[in-house]
């Protein structure tokens, strides 16, 4: 098994967003985050991405009437920023969510969408509880963990690690949250099997060869008690 050195991806994410000339890299919302969107009420109110991307969940938040603010390890809306007019008031902010310390009891909606997966074990116990106690009592989490993870090369076929990621199984990712969310109501968990090749752009300038992914997203959707 390869071990690829993980700081190649803020490169990538960056060749990545900067060549996706319409904006959204990402495109359709995922199933279990369009059902969360459906139990919110409607803004106004304080949505907050962690690894927000090029902003669709956030777009999505600003059609709800909801106020946004984002972070992300890369200038990731870049372009979204200059063609999707729901995010000419998005507050964003380039850091890493291992440097970011979202403010107490803020948020009414807060999300952590394809992203918590890169963390080692350690960094999840030092990220989770930031993330909680950003969300307001009475506000909305969704989280999710992508699970039973494999990655391969396209062209060799050979597969890989990164060098710093928990690699959960969905057993695991389930007990880790239900761990997590002492002080939520758990009104949904959700299993999505997801398998995807990269790059999504057509960017010729990647610091790694094409590849595959495939796992579970293990997926949460709940409410901190009042
Ligand atoms: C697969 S994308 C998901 C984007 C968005 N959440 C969505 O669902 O459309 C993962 C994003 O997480 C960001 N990311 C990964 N690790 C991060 C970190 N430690 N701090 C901040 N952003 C991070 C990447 O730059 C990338 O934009």
């Amino acid at each position: 098994m390869k071990v690829v050195n993980s700081c190649v991806l803020k490169e990538w994410y960056d060749s990545e967003y900067s060549a996706c000339d319409n904006g959204t890299l990402f495109g359709e919302l995922r199933g279990e985050f369009k059902q969360f969107l459906d139990s919110l009420p409607d803004g106004p109110g304080q949505a907050l991405e962690l690894g927000c991307g090029d902003g669709r969940n956030l777009t999505a938040l600003a059609r709800k009437g909801y106020s946004l603010s984002g972070v992300d390890m890369v200038d990731s809306t870049v372009q979204s920023r200059k063609h999707n007019p729901w995010l000419r008031e998005l507050n964003f902010q380039q850091t890493d969510i291992l440097n970011y310390l979202p403010a107490h009891e803020s948020y009414d909606v807060l999300v952590c969408s394809e992203v918590l997966h890169f963390f080692t074990r350690e960094e999840l116990l030092q990220v989770i509880p930031k993330i909680i106690s950003a969300v307001k009592p009475g506000g909305y989490i969704f989280l999710d963990l992508l699970s039973d993870l494999t990655r391969y090369f396209q062209e060799s076929g050979e597969p890989f690690i990164w060098d710093k990621e928990a690699g959960l199984s969905i057993q695991e990712s389930e007990g880790f949250f239900d761990a997590w969310l002492g002080d939520f109501d758990i009104y949904s968990f959700n299993k999505f099997f997801d398998k995807q090749s990269w790059p999504l752009s057509n960017s010729d300038n990647l610091p790694i060869d094409p590849y595959t992914w495939q796992g579970t997203y293990v997926s949460v959707c709940a409410r901190k008690r009042q």
